[in-house]
């Protein structure tokens, strides 16, 4: 599959933030190349993330993706090429004015210990603070306003390090909210998540995206989940874009095989009509007669 495959446009063609998406982006990564010591991960990658729209970055393990998303997070410095914000490169850019305007949500994040699940969350006012006002009424209602969202205010008073993984996650997410950048870079974060607070992450994203015009940028494993939120996206393989733009263009049985080597039936979800990758038949012990769907 050839780079650029399919639109470059975000838009779902129903009115929604992500219409405006194509028409500019804020951040774009250039010939990005991307090492730990001497191993490169990424390699002259170019990326443009669609301004006002939700883009979802998906591929096999190791593939790069958290990599990418913490340069575009100004968190790891580009061996080569750069990221820019607003044409910026964030290397340049005071790390304060970085922080008010993108987010980012890393894979594991570690939380200071035996701190409280509103202090944690009350750390991502810390860019909007000043030294003649550290705390004020905009950053109080901007933490409980993220608690609220992320259905963690009932548990404000309790430590981090005691919740459960999916609690925990939910916190962090509440962090992220409470900084209330533009841009929000979110690395996985519906991981141990039940499946009814992932839908619900996952709406909260768009409804962000369609109520404040945020960018968003997500890693996601499952490609369904990502087929259904995404107006953008983007299918890694070993540190290079395979392809991008709509989800109906990029999801395609020919894509999974060739970027997660895996066999599937790409039909239409019978909810949203976005592709929905059903992978083909489980191991079955030799011998064994495959039953036929509906025939039990
Ligand atoms: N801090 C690090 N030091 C050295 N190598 C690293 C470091 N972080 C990641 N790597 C390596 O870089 C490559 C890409 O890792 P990355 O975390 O970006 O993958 P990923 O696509 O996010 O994978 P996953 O789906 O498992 O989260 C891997 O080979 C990994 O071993
Ligand atoms: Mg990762």
């Amino acid at each position: 599959m050839s780079e650029g495959n399919g639109s470059a446009r975000g838009g779902r063609g129903g009115g929604s933030a992500g219409e405006a998406a194509a028409a500019a982006s804020r951040l774009t990564a250039r010939d990005l190349t991307l090492a730990y010591e001497d191993r490169t991960v990424v390699d002259g990658l170019d990326l443009d993330i669609p301004h006002g729209a939700v883009t979802v970055v998906v591929g096999p393990n190791a593939c790069g993706k958290s990599t990418l998303l913490r340069a575009l997070g100004r968190l790891l410095k580009p061996r080569r090429g750069a990221v820019l914000l607003d044409g910026t490169d964030l290397a340049r850019l005071p790390t304060r004015m970085i922080a008010r305007s993108v987010g980012l949500l890393p894979q594991s994040p570690v939380a200071p210990e035996a701190i409280t699940v509103a202090d944690l969350v009350s750390r991502g006012r810390q860019p909007h603070q000043h030294w003649w006002q550290q705390w004020s009424e905009a950053d109080e209602r901007a933490v409980a306003e993220a608690m609220d969202r992320t259905d963690v205010t009932q548990l404000a008073d309790r430590a981090v390090d005691e919740l459960s993984g999916g609690q925990r996650q939910r916190v962090w997410i509440a962090m992220a909210l409470a900084q209330e950048t533009d841009l929000l870079l979110l690395d996985e974060p519906t991981t141990y998540l039940d499946i009814a607070h992932q839908v619900e992450v996952l709406d909260l994203i768009r409804q962000l995206n369609h109520d404040r015009g945020r960018t968003v940028v997500a890693v996601l494993h499952d490609l369904n989940q990502a087929a259904r939120y995404a107006d953008h996206l983007v299918a890694m393989k070993q540190g290079r874009v395979v392809a991008q733009g709509r989800p109906t263009a990029v999801v395609t049985a020919h894509l999974v095989r060739d970027v997660f080597g895996l066999e599937s039936v790409v039909v239409p979800d019978p909810v949203t009509g976005s592709p929905l990758v059903v992978p083909g038949r489980p191991w079955q012990a030799p011998g064994t007669a495959a039953a036929a769907p509906g025939s039990e």
